[in-house]
């Protein structure tokens, strides 16, 4: 075994130059580039065959084929040496006044370890897919590795989402087991969380065994034979864990993202290719340097805390805050707090967090000290120039660069950023490609723009190593999604535009996605959630600009009986409640107005850039409506628009 642990030195990018230096050498000889960084940074139980193998018409990529690891031995069993004391977890609850709890890197061995033995003894196996629905505590972090270490999928899901949700995303993928805790505290709130699991597990038939971790408390109900609480099996449970040894290739987990039709997509990231792309990303985009704070505020529900609260920072034997709470409780002042009370280094958060602090004014920021503060994130939507300017101000004091980091739970880490103290930072834009990634900018007709000043669609040419390979049970449509669009390129599904000296910024989905508060919503669930309502005909969703959340969701919906009695606000807050069930609070409508009818094509498809354009009140071109099957109703809909 090797044990390298002076790893990364070379690897970090230290000026200008030296970025188009390497840049360059990650476009020319990208199979030599990714070969050294895998070869220097990395415990291989074998080394690979061949670097990279890829043929984007089939899709099909497969990085360092032939190598045999596990992701935990790297994030972890590495450290021990040189780590072993060392915080890695740093876990600030909810409630200001418990304690927070430093998880050193022996510790997390240990419980990892135990964890990964709990699940042997439930019957889990390499391969076997695990649900995670749990909060923001230690055991959320360790649950996953835990599967990483025996080789299960885990297949996380935001501990924010329905019941219904839940059970989709369960029978999705056949997982075996869910894990989840008997309640989570978020703010002044509680939420009965086993609860949740419980209703969804009426239909998930192939679940055996729920685990529950405690944390709230609460008095819940325990189905026997099926649910059983963590803890006692874990102070049973040998500390040492033997690490399944995995081929790079092998799928490491699953996480779903809504698509623009259909049921949520389970992203399928595998291992190798996944690891030494997250770990070289967080190296070099927060120049993480040994003994700093980090701290990624999302949740690991989402991609960004996959990449970069758990595997990323580990895999760098760094100090990863996990923070259980939200950014208004008890006070809108808590981040700045936090950030304080740790002397938190790098900082990464989302644009719909940074808008409504701003909203707060500067009083509850200029209480605390955050001269700690080394290098500022963002993530998860375009930040529009006032709220980078009050970051840049106010948070960084204008000396710790943004960086503005465009990339996608597909993408499996970042694509577009600027490396900090060496990219020259310009509000708004996500500014150069990361080492390896070749982007583009495609015209309508198929056409790549080349040259700079131009705008078009954001494609990738060339594969990287935390690529997806795949949606779970469905190849076809992974094919359809990111491939048909344009021939051997990925689709990001976002426009772009590059400007004179080559910087991207990222102007937003081109497809029917609607990104709210930083999350990732597709139209046809809403609407499909909206349409069970016994009243409703049919429906339509649409995004529109708001001042924290970026977008908020405008909907137009057909009632059954247009004369329907019922007060319309009734009617509206039943839907909000459906839409709650069946998608989760988040894809809450912020307008609904009723409508007679919607505008069609004479296909039959809406014309969701006229509901676009009267959404955002911008009316005064709708383009051409002639073309419609029902243009009179366009009228209708902009006189009661909201
Ligand atoms: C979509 C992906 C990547 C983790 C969180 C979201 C949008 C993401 C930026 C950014 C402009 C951004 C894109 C992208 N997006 N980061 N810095 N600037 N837009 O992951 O849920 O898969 O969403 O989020 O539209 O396609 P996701």
């Amino acid at each position: 075994m090797n044990y390298k642990t002076n790893y990364m030195s070379n690897y970090h990018i230290k000026h200008l130059e030296e970025y188009y230096q390497v840049y360059r050498k990650s476009i020319r000889e990208p199979e030599n580039f990714w070969e050294e960084v895998a070869e220097e940074h990395f415990m291989w139980r074998k080394k690979w065959d061949n670097v990279l193998s890829w043929d984007f018409s089939k899709p099909d990529v497969k990085w360092f084929e032939g190598a045999k690891l596990n992701i935990t031995e790297n994030c972890i069993d590495r450290h021990l040496v040189t780590r072993g004391e060392k915080t890695a977890i740093l876990f600030e609850p909810n409630n200001p006044d418990e304690a927070a709890e430093h998880i050193t890197y022996n510790q997390l061995y240990e419980r990892v370890c135990k964890f990964a033995n709990v699940l042997k003894a439930e019957g889990i196996k390499k391969g076997d897919r695990v649900c995670i629905y749990v909060p923001m505590i230690p055991e959320l972090a360790i649950s996953v590795l835990a599967c990483a270490r025996i080789g299960a999928i885990h297949s996380v899901v935001f501990a924010g989402f329905s019941s219904k949700a839940l059970s989709t995303r369960i029978n999705d993928s056949d997982c075996k087991m869910v894990i989840t805790s008997d309640g989570s505290y978020r703010g002044s709130k509680a939420i009965d969380l086993k609860g949740i699991v419980d209703e969804a597990l009426e239909n998930c038939s192939g679940v055996k065994s729920v685990l529950v971790a405690k944390r709230i408390h609460s008095d819940i109900e325990m189905k026997a034979g099926r649910d059983k609480w963590l803890q006692p099996l874990l102070d049973e449970a040998s500390s040492d864990c033997k690490a399944e040894i995995m081929d790079a290739e092998d799928p490491l987990f699953i996480l779903y993202t809504s698509g623009s039709t259909g049921m949520p997509k389970g992203m399928v990231h595998t291992t190798a290719g996944y690891m030494v792309y997250t770990a070289y990303t967080f190296k070099n985009a927060f120049q993480y340097k040994e003994n700093d704070v980090y701290w990624c505020t999302a949740d690991i529900g989402w991609i960004t805390g996959h990449s970069y609260i758990v595997y990323g920072p580990l895999l760098n034997g760094a100090t990863t805050v996990m923070f259980e709470g939200v950014p208004h409780y008890p006070d809108f002042g808590r981040f700045w707090e936090i950030i304080e009370k740790h002397k938190v280094n790098q900082f990464y958060t989302a644009p719909t967090a940074i808008r409504a602090l701003a909203k707060q004014g500067n009083e509850l920021v200029d209480k605390y000290d955050l001269t700690s503060l080394k290098v500022l994130g963002s993530v998860g939507e375009p930040i529009n120039e006032e709220a980078w300017h009050w970051y840049n101000d106010n948070i960084g004091k204008k000396k710790s660069p943004i960086i503005d980091t465009w990339w996608q739970t597909e993408t499996g880490g970042i694509m577009i950023s600027p490396i900090p103290f060496v990219t020259p930072t310009k509000p708004t834009y996500a500014t150069l490609p990361f080492i390896g990634i070749q982007p583009c900018l495609m015209d309508e007709n198929g056409n790549e723009l080349k040259g700079n000043q131009v705008d078009g669609r954001l494609c990738i040419k060339f594969p990287w190593p935390s690529i997806a390979r795949t949606i779970w049970g469905n190849h076809q449509r992974y094919k359809d999604t990111y491939f048909s669009a344009f021939e051997n390129k990925y689709f990001t599904g976002d426009g772009a535009l590059r400007d004179e000296v080559g910087y991207y910024r990222i102007t937003g989905r081109v497809d029917d996605v609607i990104i709210v508060s930083g999350h990732n919503l597709g139209t046809a669930p809403i609407e499909d959630a909206i349409n069970e309502h016994p009243a409703v005909a049919e429906s339509a969703i649409v995004g529109f600009p708001h001042d924290v959340k970026g977008n908020a969701l405008y909907g137009f919906v057909i009632l059954k009986d247009f004369g329907e009695t019922r007060v319309h606000d009734n009617l509206r807050n039943e839907i909000n409640q459906i839409i709650t069930e069946h998608v989760g609070p988040i894809a809450k409508l912020d307008k609904i107005q009723f409508t007679s009818g919607l505008p069609k094509t004479r296909s039959g498809k809406i014309m969701r850039r006229i509901l676009r354009k009267i959404a955002c009140k911008d009316i005064s071109n709708l383009g051409d409506t002639s073309t419609l099957l029902n243009p009179e109703v366009v009228q209708e809909i902009i006189d009661n628009a909201l």
